[in-house]
């Protein structure tokens, strides 16, 4: 049966500016690149989800703007169900704007439309998040609309994903409504309030969040080192695979969005960190946030 997954969470266009080195304060630079990528974490997620084959329904919001309409339609040729997402007149679309040399990026973010999801436009859908097998969120729409489709999933069972990127802070209370909680290294330090600087550091900070949160799922992602896992088994690590980076951006959302895939389906972790990995190595190897997201085929 097709695992029904829903998504609330942000829609942005990525305006990827590439250039041979950053401007510095004051200075102009020419680029050699534009490029308009359909992004924001929620629709990464989202769109992975459809590409392997889940039924994906997404809540969030875009502007009453040409980016809006251009990303409605991307997102339904990649099969995600857009009724849920409004289309604001008065709001400009979500934009990530990111500077691109070899060495660095730098990214800013204006949410636009995604600042506007509040918990009465989200509790507006509660019937599609009550419907799904497993929700997924982020924090790129405010915290009160995040709270809400947790605590409407909650109250229904069904099982909830929250992926703490950017890492905003949170309370134990809105923590402990994840099911499973996604962090990267770098936001998972933030969420510790400490920096790690050894694996061992790493598994030892995992090991006290599992105490302190014994129902949840702890998964941090490590970039080329894959993933480690905690739940009161102990931690397992899946390493990545090494392959030709050809664009990072997404790769967390790739991952998070088979996760979201494979428990939906009822698979158990141990079927299913193994193919994220795969799925989110197999993006970076893609241009694009998600037009690298691979369907199951692609990762047999
Ligand atoms: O996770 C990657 C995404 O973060 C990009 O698509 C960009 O929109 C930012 O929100
Ligand atoms: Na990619």
């Amino acid at each position: 049966k097709q695992p029904k997954i829903s998504v609330a969470g942000s829609l942005n266009m990525d305006l990827v500016l590439k250039m041979q080195r950053m401007p510095k304060v004051g200075e102009t630079v020419q680029g050699d690149e534009i490029h308009y990528i359909s992004g924001g974490k929620g629709a990464n997620q989202a769109v992975g989800c459809a590409r392997l084959g889940a039924e994906v329904k997404m809540i969030g919001a875009v502007g009453g703007d040409a980016f809006g309409s251009e990303i409605m339609e991307r997102m339904r040729n990649f099969g995600v169900h857009t009724e849920a997402i409004s289309k604001l007149e008065g709001a400009s679309t979500g934009t990530a704007t990111i500077m691109h040399t070899s060495e660095d990026n730098c990214i800013v973010i204006v949410p636009g439309a995604n600042g506007h999801n509040t918990a009465e436009s989200i509790a507006a859908h509660a019937e599609l998040i009550r419907r799904s097998d497993v929700l997924i969120v982020q924090l790129e729409i405010p915290m009160p609309a995040v709270e809400t489709a947790l605590r409407i999933a909650r109250e229904a069972g069904v099982r909830t994903i929250l992926n703490p990127a950017p890492a905003l802070p949170l309370t134990e209370e809105q923590i402990a409504m994840a099911d499973y909680f996604t962090p990267n290294e770098t936001e998972f330090e933030l969420y510790c309030g400490t920096s790690i600087t050894s694996e061992e550091q790493l598994f030892e900070r995992m090991t006290a969040w599992q105490k302190q949160y014994p129902e949840q799922t702890l998964i941090v992602t490590r970039g080329k080192h894959g993933i480690s896992c905690a739940t009161a088994d102990g931690i397992v690590t899946v390493p990545a695979p090494i392959v030709k980076v050809v664009d990072t951006t997404g790769a967390g959302d790739s991952f998070n969005a088979a996760l979201c895939f494979g428990i939906a389906s009822g698979w158990s972790l141990d079927q299913t960190l193994p193919l994220a990995v795969k799925a989110a190595s197999y993006s970076v190897t893609v241009f694009g946030a998600q037009d690298g997201m691979p369907t199951l085929q692609n990762l047999n």
